[in-house]
């Protein structure tokens, strides 16, 4: 998704490091910062990366420790990445990233297990526009992927929209499983779920009328 290159890229919550080394790759990235908080991992990573990414060439620098503790600097074509964690703990961390760089732009690459409706909240909060979204299918389980800037952008709608392929099955099978989700949860807590529910299905409609 990404369509142009990063000053620096930090790979949040990077485990084995294999998305940032894709884009070490590719060069869409001067430098590259890998952020975990596994010690262990990081250390196996580090050793890795000298094997197969030499200093001598590119330019990587790997931390562990908590993204909630990432002081943002100041440099404008910086981008995050935060993919493979919960939706919750996703939420928690672009509102930490945004609080640490209140004036400070900066673009950010998501795509969390589960929870993108308030992954998106967060980010309208935060003053986020959007780049661009895809439906990913991976291994028979389906995602979101949401480039966000804090630089202009469109527009981001909280169930997605763009993303969205009517005619496409694993497309509306995806938002069957959102829509069961939070009609199940609206069961409990109505106040907050019921209008996510509406909200779904007003996209649907919506969908539905621009194939006639
Ligand atoms: C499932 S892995 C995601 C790996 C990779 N990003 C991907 O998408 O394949 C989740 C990682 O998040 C890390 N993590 C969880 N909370 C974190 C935090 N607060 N700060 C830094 N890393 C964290 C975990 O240690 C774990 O390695």
């Amino acid at each position: 998704m990404l369509f142009k290159p990063y000053e620096l890229v930090w790979d949040c919550c990077c485990d084995h490091g294999l998305l940032g080394m894709s884009l070490l790759d590719t060069a869409h990235a001067r430098k590259l910062v890998f952020v975990d908080v596994l010690a262990n991992q990081m250390r196996k990573l580090e050793s890795s990366l000298r094997e197969d990414f030499p200093l001598a060439k590119y330019n990587w620098h790997v931390r562990c420790g908590d993204i909630r503790n990432i002081v943002v600097p100041k440099i404008n074509s910086q981008l995050f990445i935060i993919a493979g964690v919960g939706g919750d703990q996703t939420v928690d961390f672009i509102n930490s990233l945004s609080i640490s760089a209140a004036d400070t732009m900066f673009d950010i690459l998501i795509c969390s297990v589960h929870g993108s409706y308030f992954v998106r909240e967060s980010l309208i909060d935060n003053g986020f526009s959007l780049i661009d979204e895809k439906i990913i299918l991976d291994k028979n389980k389906i995602y979101e992927g949401i480039y966000a800037s804090r630089n202009s952008g469109k527009t981001i709608a909280n169930t997605g929209y763009s993303m969205w392929n009517w005619k496409d099955q694993d497309h509306q099978r995806y938002w069957s499983r959102l829509v069961g989700h939070y009609a199940q949860r609206a069961r409990n807590e109505p106040e907050k779920f019921r209008a996510i529910v509406e909200k779904y299905e007003a996209l649907k409609c919506e969908l539905l009328g621009q194939l006639k």
